[in-house]
């Protein structure tokens, strides 16, 4: 363990354990913000709310291999713990929790968590055991953090769905927070995914957010048959030269299952590759 000024930046699992189970003695509340680290302003509005939730405010960073398919981006996800550190330390988390891939996998790790309905939508067809990774890992962080609230966002709307029921399902004492997309310039949702992008590409991205308005203001002007929207849609990101897209979906936003009749608060998911970049973003109807 580590400690620079008040925040400390902890590494063992064990030594995680022992410091959660003292302060929830001591009778303080903990928050927990997991975030594979790159961390950028959406990220970091995370941990103001959790801030403002819990006694203690605890961010894991952890680049989680089993949720990384192969072919995907594990080997180039960006890393640098010495710039996330100082984000974090200036707005005033106070504890960090950044393990080793083998002190979270031990040799012989065999135990993983499926969330098997919701994981059968959007994201889940195209990155084969993502959300089982994803699952297993946010358990695993709720063992040894043991918050009383977690922080997640709703740019990655499956994976907030996702952890809420897994809580429901296994009977988690914890409070699952959703919290809004953040947005750079032009609509594009904040993503550590971004900085792949070349100039002329993060171009063509800003057509993501702008497909996901227009489909919105079609559904606002009272067209309301799915398929006929998502097409229009699909011309919306073709004119900004986007022609690799993997869904664009209005689904139930809690069964995350298709509508072909699309109604008010209903979630309309996009994910597109760009280059190698995939990007995924969400807007209510
Ligand atoms: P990561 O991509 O680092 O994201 C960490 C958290 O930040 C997630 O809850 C994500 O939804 C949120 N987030 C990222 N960009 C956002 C944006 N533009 N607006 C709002 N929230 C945003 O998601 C993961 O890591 C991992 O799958 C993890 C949950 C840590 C498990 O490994």
């Amino acid at each position: 363990m580590i400690e620079t000024d008040k925040m400390r930046i902890v590494n063992k699992v064990k030594y995680m354990q022992d410091l959660s189970n003292k302060i929830r003695k001591d009778g303080k509340t903990i928050s927990l913000v997991p975030t594979m680290g790159a961390l950028h302003e959406a990220h970091l509005s995370l941990v103001t709310e959790a801030k403002r939730k819990a006694d203690v405010c605890v961010v894991s960073i952890f680049v989680n291999p089993t949720q990384f398919g192969p072919g995907e981006d594990y080997d180039k996800y960006t890393r640098n713990l010495n710039g996330d550190l100082g984000k974090l330390k200036n707005i005033g988390a106070d504890i960090v929790f950044t393990p080793e891939v083998d002190e979270i996998y031990h040799q012989g790790f065999q135990t993983y968590v499926e969330v098997s309905e919701l994981e059968k939508h959007l994201c889940g067809p195209f990155r084969n055991g993502h959300f089982r990774g994803v699952a297993t890992v946010v358990l695993k962080l709720f063992n040894i953090v043991k918050p009383h609230v977690s922080i997640f966002g709703e740019k990655d709307f499956q994976q907030l769905k996702i952890v809420q029921k897994m809580v429901r399902d296994l009977n988690l004492e914890i409070e699952i927070l959703p919290s809004p997309i953040i947005r750079e310039k032009h609509g594009l949702a904040m993503s550590s995914r971004n900085s792949y992008l070349s100039p002329r590409r993060k171009i063509s991205a800003f057509g993501v957010f702008k497909a996901l308005s227009e489909i919105k203001k079609e559904f606002d002007l009272g067209c309301k048959i799915s398929k006929k929207i998502i097409e229009s849609g699909r011309k919306i990101l073709e004119q900004s030269s986007i022609t690799d897209i993997d869904y664009m979906d209005i689904c139930d936003p809690e069964t995350l299952q298709s509508k072909e009749i699309a109604e008010s608060g209903d979630l309309l998911a996009i994910a597109v590759r760009l280059g190698g970049t995939r990007l995924i973003d969400n807007i209510r109807l």
